[in-house]
């Protein structure tokens, strides 16, 4: 009986989700703007980390933010995960959802992900229960449909495993993984929230170049479907993502287009690329 009532109102929320009328807190992306920050400004004791910062990322879209050390990039994803407020300027995601006046947890519930540096994996679990385990939060999962629901989640474990090219792993404890791997698991534990904006900061640093090709190829694959901000130093990686390219210096936009523009752009060659 319940698992009728629990399906009528899973079809009846798939319906809503595809009809033009937004559901509270659903995303609005009708002007393709994913994210908008606008004159952010953060001081850390009278230093200012963030200046005014003004950014748009378009739904879909694959950007690189480049710059040198301290330049506000990883401030800049405090900031849109509602870690770090700032004391001015605005941050909205899609339209309507001022990040500004919602907490950390209501922003990742609302779909912005965030990888860092150091993988937050559960080491004696392995790679399998370590994904199945991510989804668990998902908040969507009707525990009256857990039972019919399974079949389904496995799948979608078993998809992750593979587009994360763990799937010879999976009943490894996720411990005795390589440093890339490890990096790849916690981007399938982010995945399996299925997050409309990813930021990922320093992605590759300490990854092998054949492990930092892969995760260029992962990247490439999940732009369209979700928006990606990769905060990263190393060039090479940066130009096979291919995407746009966002120069931050001393907390603001220094300049911005496509890698072969920004690395003959004079400024960025004096503040960073030169050194
Ligand atoms: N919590 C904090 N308290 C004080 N100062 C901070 C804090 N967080 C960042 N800063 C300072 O703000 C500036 C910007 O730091 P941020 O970490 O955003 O730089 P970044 O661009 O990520 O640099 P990197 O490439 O080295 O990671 C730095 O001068 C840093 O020392
Ligand atoms: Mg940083």
């Amino acid at each position: 009986m319940s698992l009728h009532s629990s399906e009528a109102s899973q079809q009846w929320d798939d319906q809503a989700a595809t009809s033009h009328v937004l559901k509270p807190g659903e995303l609005d992306l009708s002007h393709k703007v994913i994210l908008y920050l606008e004159d952010i400004s953060v001081s850390f004791d009278g230093f200012k980390a963030l200046n005014n910062l003004s950014l748009t990322i378009d739904a879909g879209e694959l950007r690189c933010i480049i710059g040198p050390n301290g330049a506000g990039k990883t401030t800049m994803m405090d900031v849109i995960t509602g870690k770090t407020r700032p004391e001015s300027g605005s941050a909205f995601f899609g339209q309507t959802l001022d990040l500004t006046r919602l907490s950390e947890p209501e922003i990742a519930h609302a779909g912005i992900g965030r990888k860092f540096q150091k993988p937050t994996i559960f080491e004696s679990h392995s790679v399998f229960e370590n994904l199945e385990l991510a989804m668990k939060t998902d908040k969507r999962v009707r525990r009256s449909l857990f039972a019919v629901l399974a079949d389904g989640q496995r799948d979608r474990v078993a998809d992750m495993l593979r587009q994360i090219r763990l799937a010879e792993q999976a009943e490894r404890p996720a411990g005795l993984l390589s440093h890339g791997q490890k990096q790849w698991l916690e981007i399938g534990m982010l995945l399996m929230q299925e997050p409309k904006l990813l930021l990922l900061d320093e992605p590759v640093a300490g990854m092998t170049d054949d492990e930092t090709e892969r995760t260029g190829e992962l990247f490439k694959s999940l732009a369209g479907k979700h928006s990606l901000v990769v905060v990263e130093h190393d060039m090479a990686f940066i130009e096979q993502l291919g995407g746009k390219v966002t120069v931050l210096h001393e907390g603001a936009v220094l300049a911005e287009g496509d890698l072969a523009t920004v690395q003959n752009d004079q400024r960025v060659i004096e503040v960073y690329l030169g050194r």
